[in-house]
């Protein structure tokens, strides 16, 4: 029997599912699995706090913080008041010859308040963290034509990272699992599995750029950089005179426990790439931040053809950049990233206790981001069984548990809101270990 919730849009649970599996085909999501009878498509109704609800009214921790994207919760009532405001005045404009007053403060707040003390000057808004990124490359590559070196054409990037899934952002990608079928297509790159291999890259003199995720590899299942990393890349980019890239798509608004992942190192790049927290979780929202010296060249440019001519329909988008208003406002008030110590103490005490357990291989953590990877069941491996393989079975699991959680392999993602209590971190780690012991005696 079904429980009546509110859905809106006059619709049963039952009926959105069928119409999910019939009309529906959802990113990166294993078709085999969701177009199945048996399966339970999850649909979220509603969501409060670190909590979303689904059709059913169960109420499930945000595991995966709306894909990285939620700091402050659902619902905050500072965030939705702004969005609300500025939804009445206007939704969207242009940002292409016109500009607006929330992307213009926004501009001004992330300069002034957060990022001028680092030497950033200019914002450039985009719509996704993939073209935040994409921008960044562009920006990198016309950067080098302006300043008179044309033949700096290859970027530096890892093997172990993920910048995005546009043509130009996937070519920086190196986890061969977001690469299928593409190859290496878009910018040619040279690949290091470590800052221990600068210094072997030949033929340097052709780097237009390094691009790095800093503090924490997210979508290699939470695989933390070895300390000094950051300063090992900006002193070879230095020495060599590529431009420093960071994509802090994820790791940017507090997740790694300091506003920013560059500022573990106080190592700041030449191009800094926002993206997800933005908007306060609200709406696509990405910035592509540069220092003076990236910008003066195209500040100079004479033709139009020298200036950066790129740029999407929905870029800086004036919902999305109220959003971003109102949370910057949320972490100053609410002091949010001093407050996380005792959240993260919390995160960091119960993987070490979970990390005990049988079945479990590994855990990871950088601040408020860790992943649980667990013993992977023999005979079943991403590439020839998804369905089966356990990282998969326990996040259904943690589904009916009351977590919603992604797995990435056989890696639990535990990527909370920031706004997740210690109680709420400690009852997201005890589930996952209970989903997981009960799958291994199933
Ligand atoms: C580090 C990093 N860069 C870029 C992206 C791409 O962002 P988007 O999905 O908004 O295009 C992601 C998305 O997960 C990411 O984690």
């Amino acid at each position: 029997m079904e429980i009546p919730v509110d859905l809106g849009y006059g619709a049963r649970p039952s009926e959105l599912r069928q119409w999910d599996r019939e009309f529906l085909w959802h990113p990166f999501t294993y078709l085999q699995e969701w177009l199945s009878p048996e399966f339970e498509i999850p649909v979220i109704a509603r969501g409060e706090g670190a909590y979303l609800f689904d059709a059913e009214g169960r109420r499930l921790i945000d595991g995966n913080a709306s894909i990285w994207c939620n700091v402050h919760g659902h619902g905050h009532p500072k965030i939705v008041a702004a969005v609300r405001e500025q939804l009445e005045r206007f939704a969207h404009s242009s940002f292409l010859g016109f500009s607006h007053p929330p992307g213009i403060l926004l501009a001004r707040r992330l300069i002034e308040e957060h990022l001028g003390k680092w030497g950033f000057r200019r914002v450039f808004f985009s719509e996704s963290g993939s073209n935040g990124i994409e921008a960044a490359l562009r920006m990198a590559l016309q950067w080098q034509i302006l300043s008179g070196h044309p033949e700096r054409r290859r970027f530096v990037a890892f093997r172990r990272s993920y910048h995005g899934d546009s043509l130009g952002a996937n070519s920086v990608t190196g986890l061969a699992a977001f690469k299928a079928f593409l190859g290496q297509s878009g910018y040619p790159v040279v690949w290091l599995d470590d800052p221990g291999q600068l210094e072997e890259i030949e033929g340097a003199e052709s780097i237009a750029g390094l691009i790095l995720e800093p503090v924490i590899a997210g979508a290699a299942a939470m695989v933390p950089w070895p300390d000094g990393t950051l300063t090992r890349c900006r002193e070879w980019c230095d020495r060599h005179g590529g431009l420093f890239v960071h994509d802090e798509v994820f790791t940017g608004f507090g997740r790694t426990g300091k506003m920013f992942g560059f500022e573990h190192e106080a190592c700041p790049a030449d191009i800094l790439v926002l993206g997800k927290a933005l908007s306060g979780g609200v709406g696509p929202l990405s910035a592509t931040v540069v220092t003076d010296r990236v910008f003066a060249p195209f500040a100079r440019a004479e033709s139009i053809e020298q200036n950066f001519l790129y740029g999407h329909s929905y870029a800086g988008h004036a919902v999305a950049c109220a959003g971003g208003l109102a949370c910057l406002d949320v972490f100053a008030e609410e002091q949010v990233v001093s407050r996380l110590a005792g959240p993260i103490a919390a995160l960091t005490e119960s993987l070490a206790e979970l990390a005990q357990r049988p079945g479990i291989k590994e855990v990871r953590q950088r601040g408020f981001a860790a992943a649980v990877e667990v013993v992977e069941e023999p005979g079943t491996t991403a590439q020839t069984n998804y369905g089966r393989i356990q990282g998969r079975r326990v996040t259904r699991e943690c589904w009916r548990l009351g977590l919603a959680a992604r797995s990435i392999g056989n890696s639990v993602i535990v990527v909370l809101p920031l706004c997740a209590t210690e109680d709420v971190v400690r009852e997201a780690v005890r589930i996952i270990g209970e989903a997981n012991e009960r799958i291994g005696d199933s």
